[in-house]
């Protein structure tokens, strides 16, 4: 896969196919592997762009202070160097959809749509900023694995943990083969994002939102509260998933996110 060079950053980005342009932005602490079942199912009608965010998979070490503005900086640059000039679909889960708020503030001409899985658009509790700020200690001195062992079963709901043990090993493998130094970066990063709630009701393109009913990290109702302040967007529930919706049910992520893209295309 090609490495791009953009800002002062190397990113590691998956680009095929032709048609019109899907960025997929991971979440957090992954790479954009957590998107293989979209890129595959898409990658014959859709040109599917995404990379590995600075700092994370396959990407350069990032020297610089993470934000999600940077992020979002970086995939405005990406599309620039991959001469993407059409209005793009930009999908993001949970931390790619925090990155997709700085994205709408900076850059929203570019959008032609959005979806958002299993994010939220509140900025942190005092209490999960000293969480964050903790666990970005700890990983620091004791590496990934604690954060893999505590983040996976938050991540996945019971059922898939029972019935698809090769989803957490990936979803575990990932985690681990995250930077020390990226993670403790993103966590102080994610703890700094602004509050994006009143931003919600200006958005003007079509949104789907994407929820899994068992995820306990953006919760169905938290975005059922955001769908409903997004003029015109709709929410999906994929029953029995967790927080990483995309993974653990792929097929019904797919026929919504298909049958979105059909409606946009219109
Ligand atoms: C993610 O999936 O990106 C994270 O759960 C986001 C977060 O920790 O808030």
């Amino acid at each position: 896969m090609p490495i791009v060079t953009v800002n002062d950053a190397e990113l590691n980005v998956f680009d095929q196919g032709q048609g019109p342009p899907i960025l997929f932005v991971h979440g957090f602490p992954l790479n954009h592997t957590m998107w293989q079942a979209q890129l595959d199912a898409f990658a014959g009608s859709h040109r599917v762009i995404a990379p590995d965010l600075r700092g994370f998979g396959a990407s350069g070490v990032s020297q610089a202070t993470l934000s999600m503005e940077r992020f979002a900086d970086d995939l405005d640059a990406l599309l620039n160097a991959l001469g993407v000039d059409e209005p793009i679909t930009y999908c993001g889960l949970s931390m790619g959809g925090y990155v997709a708020w700085e994205f709408i503030r900076k850059y929203g001409s570019r959008l032609k749509a959005l979806v958002l899985c299993d994010t939220r658009a509140a900025a942190d509790s005092p209490e999960a900023v000293d969480n964050r700020r903790k666990m970005a200690q700890l990983v620091l001195e004791n590496g990934v694995e604690p954060i893999a062992k505590a983040m996976t079963p938050k991540l996945l709901s019971q059922a898939t943990l029972d019935s698809q043990p090769d989803v957490g090993r990936r979803l575990s493998e990932m985690i681990l083969s995250t930077r020390p130094e990226t993670v403790a970066a993103a966590l102080h990063a994610m703890a700094e994002r602004a509050d994006a709630t009143e931003k919600l009701g200006s958005i003007g393109v079509p949104t789907l939102m994407v929820v899994g009913s068992e995820d306990i990290l953006s919760t169905v109702d938290e975005m059922r509260g955001m769908s409903e302040a997004v003029p015109g967007a709709n929410l999906v529930v994929i029953d029995g998933a967790g927080h990483m919706s995309p993974m653990e049910d792929p097929q019904a992520v797919n026929a919504a996110l298909a049958s979105f893209l059909e409606s946009v295309s219109r």
